[in-house]
């Protein structure tokens, strides 16, 4: 069986003023009456395929790690990472532990901030690509683009690996320049959606063979690891020898392993206010609306509303945000740059 790898660590700036340093979007429900973490949990939970999953969080949010598996009745290992160091090691301890578990372990690691669409295909992804994963490959998740995106990794298609749909990968490419991706796009490649697929063995070998330091400091960190009130605490000292990447710039964009397989299910990172917008269902008149929320003459909006009525009159593809303490509106095409005003509302602060 495989062991699902939930990443929860992330801190997601750009879906401020509901998503905050103390409470990060993958624990809020974003879109939809689950948060996404607690989605992503779902996803890998069929006992057909999947074992028992292993999340891996900051030391500050992992009461909402467990309690929010529990509310779904759902076992997970809660590994907390002393300080932050970007996806590369947070896998790379997630694989070292499900070895420990399992010498032969396959692991699915999945990003606990997305939402995907469309189940069954995402567990016949899952299917398709595990013979290759056994086989020795690290087998990406691909999603057809939509858009020249400069935020995520680009994967061009090689040869055929048997039947299952699956494809060595000949380029993988993190965030290309506005251009590159453009040209991408155009010549078929796929974004990366996140999603790995990989023997423990295989990720750990990789890893030791482009970054030794980060694959000594993770086995480290696991070896010297303590358990705490249920959690399983990784090693300080250790884990902050860890050099700070994510794992496609460590290994992805390095190795020959690399395989693809295209998702044909509707995914999304709701990386900002926009993507909640093309993912979420929307209402006759075509806003996203969520909490005590009311409009007239309006359309193409997000409207959130934590807990105050917030009502919208004539106005159009807008993000209106509302909480306790702050009140966000912009238009929707703008929702990117909510990065470096949270950025300079924090620096003036
Ligand atoms: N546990 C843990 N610890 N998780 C982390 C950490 C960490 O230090 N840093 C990031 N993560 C989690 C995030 O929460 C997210 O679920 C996942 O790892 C990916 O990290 P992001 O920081 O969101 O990466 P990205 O969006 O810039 O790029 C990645 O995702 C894109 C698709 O959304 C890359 O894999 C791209 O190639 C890909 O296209
Ligand atoms: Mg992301």
């Amino acid at each position: 069986k495989i062991i699902p790898l939930l990443l929860a660590g992330g801190s997601g700036t750009r879906l401020w003023p509901v998503s905050r340093d103390a409470m990060p979007k993958q624990f809020l429900p974003l879109v939809g009456e689950r948060s996404t973490y607690q989605q992503a949990l779902a996803r890998v939970s069929s006992p057909a395929l999947f074992a028992p999953p292993i999340v891996m969080t900051a030391s500050d949010f992992r009461f909402f790690a467990r309690s929010q598996a529990e509310a779904l009745g759902i076992d997970a290992t809660v590994v907390l990472e002393p300080m932050r160091r970007d996806s590369g090691p947070a896998i790379a301890a997630g694989a070292a532990l499900a070895r420990r578990r399992d010498p032969d372990a396959v692991v699915l690691a999945i990003a606990a901030d997305h939402v995907i669409l469309d189940q069954e295909l995402f567990e016949a992804t899952c299917a398709a690509g595990l013979e290759a994963a056994v086989a020795g490959h690290i087998v990406t998740f691909g999603i057809a683009p939509s858009a020249p995106k400069t935020s995520y990794g680009y994967i061009r298609r090689g040869a055929p690996l048997g039947p299952a749909g699956v494809a060595v990968v000949d380029a993988f490419v993190e965030k290309p320049d506005a251009a590159t991706a453009a040209r991408y796009v155009a010549d078929g490649y796929l974004w990366n959606s996140g999603n790995f697929l990989f023997g423990a063995e295989t990720l750990l070998a990789e890893l030791t063979r482009f970054e030794p330091e980060m694959a000594r400091a993770v086995e480290g960190a696991v070896e010297e690891a303590a358990p705490d009130l249920g959690f399983v605490r990784l090693d300080a000292e250790a884990f902050g020898r860890a050099p700070q990447k994510s794992i496609d710039y460590a290994v992805m964009e390095r190795t020959d392993k690399a395989a693809v397989v295209e998702g044909r299910f509707r995914w999304s990172d709701i990386g900002s206010w926009d993507a909640v917008f093309d993912i979420a269902p929307r209402d006759d008149a075509g806003n996203v609306t969520s909490g005590p929320v009311a409009t007239m003459d309006t359309e193409g909006c997000v409207i959130h509303a934590e807990d105050r009525l917030t009502v919208a009159l004539g106005v159009k593809d807008l993000v209106v945000v509302t909480t306790p303490d702050a009140v966000l509106v912009l238009p929707r095409d703008r929702a990117e740059d909510v990065k470096p005003l949270v950025a300079r509302l924090k620096a003036e602060r």
